[in-house]
């Protein structure tokens, strides 16, 4: 399909980007200043769109970003070979002059280096990754030495960051860096990633490394009228029309959570013929629930009896879940016990913590389960 005028999946960019101006707003500052970003938001909710949309606003050709993506990271010596790559990537644009960086401040480790033909693509150099990981300063300091030398300033994006949280000593890993990046004077750095729970374990536990290494932002999903403007709109460019009630159905169906809200907005789109009716909306929200399906039995299957009562709770709004009536009536065990619960299905990414208490982190998963699984 080329002209679908919503995307997920993907991220999001100029066309299907909506709002997030202040937060686009902040990182800009941020690169500008040179000071160092954490954002943290569960999956799917926005973030490496929005570091992607900053950097590409960006209007001062004195400042680089660069990108690595810890996705499928596992270990130290990975870690060093991508953030290698990815700062050289953005030092030169002439191979000699990227050829002389690595001479010059990685020249110890012999290495070799390639460029693809491929223009769109990375410098790839090879050194040898273990003799770095006993000694990684230097790589550590590479975007501040270039940076210096250059005369510009390096923002260093990494996606995904929690993923240092499973590497081999993670709390030595982490002390390392830090004692580097914090005396670096050219180099900021964005780091953001989902997984709540380790996230603000490697950032706002006074006892970690990383505590207080910069603004943390906590990205919150788009609002609902961001949303109906953004529907309405993408529906009349393409010669489609929905009313701005039934757009707001679409964001209030999935809770404005931004990947679902593209999803399902795609999905009515492609039901309407010129003008949407009620039942594009349902049919379009009917069969996202009923693709989600089989993942989400599989989800269910594997949660215990006492987490799906506590979860069946929360879905018939019941609020004071450690009473004794709630733990009687859903046969939750032990007060003991449904701390336990909760915390099991925060780190299980099913549940979120909110000021008023637990929801679902999922839009889909807790309608799938109040209409097809609960009944
Ligand atoms: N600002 C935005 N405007 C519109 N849709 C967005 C926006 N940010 C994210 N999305 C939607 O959410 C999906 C997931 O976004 P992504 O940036 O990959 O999230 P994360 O990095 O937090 O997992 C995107 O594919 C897109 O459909
Ligand atoms: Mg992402």
């Amino acid at each position: 399909m080329n002209n679908t005028p919503f995307i997920y999946g993907k991220l999001a960019n100029s066309l299907e980007f909506t709002n997030r101006t202040a937060e686009t707003q902040q990182l800009l500052q941020n690169f500008e200043a040179g000071i160092s970003t954490i954002l943290i938001s569960p999956r799917r909710w926005g973030k490496s769109s929005l570091v992607q949309h900053a950097a590409k606003k960006l209007r001062n050709n004195k400042i680089k970003i660069c990108h690595l993506d810890l996705f499928s990271t596992r270990t130290e010596e990975e870690f060093y070979e991508q953030l290698s790559t990815a700062v050289l990537s953005v030092s030169g644009n002439k191979l000699s002059e990227i050829t002389g960086f690595v001479k010059e401040m990685l020249g110890k480790f012999i290495p070799k280096i390639s460029i693809n033909p491929d223009p769109n693509s990375e410098v790839s150099i090879s050194l040898d990754w273990k003799e770095v990981k006993k000694d990684p300063a230097d790589i550590l300091n590479l975007a501040e030495k270039i940076a210096k030398k250059k005369n510009i300033k390096i923002v260093v994006c990494i996606d995904e960051f929690q993923n240092i949280a499973g590497f081999e000593n993670p709390l030595a890993f982490q002390k390392k860096i830090r004692a580097i990046w914090q005396k670096q004077q050219h180099v900021s750095y964005c780091l953001y990633g989902s997984k709540r729970h380790m996230m603000m374990d490697v950032f706002t536990k006074p006892s970690m490394p990383f505590y207080k290494f910069g603004d943390i932002i906590f990205l919150q999903k788009i609002h609902v009228e961001d949303w109906q403007k953004f529907i309405v709109k993408r529906f009349k460019e393409t010669g489609k029309k929905i009313t701005p009630e039934q757009a707001t159905t679409i964001a209030d169906l999935c809770e404005c959570h931004p990947y679902y809200a593209q999803q399902l907005a795609q999905q009515t789109w492609l039901r309407t013929s010129r003008v949407c009716t009620k039942q594009n909306i349902e049919t379009a929200h009917e069969s996202i629930c009923n693709q989600l399906g089989l993942l989400f039995q599989m989800m269910a299957d594997e949660l215990p009896t006492t987490q799906l009562n506590y979860l069946k709770a929360i879905l018939a709004g019941e609020k004071k879940l450690s009473s004794k009536d709630v733990i009687n009536h859903y046969r939750l065990g032990t007060s003991a016990n449904v701390v336990r619960i909760k915390q099991a299905l925060l780190e299980k990414e099913i549940l979120d913590e909110t000021g008023t208490g637990p929801v679902f982190l999922d839009p889909y998963f807790a309608y799938w389960l109040k209409t097809k699984f609960f009944v």
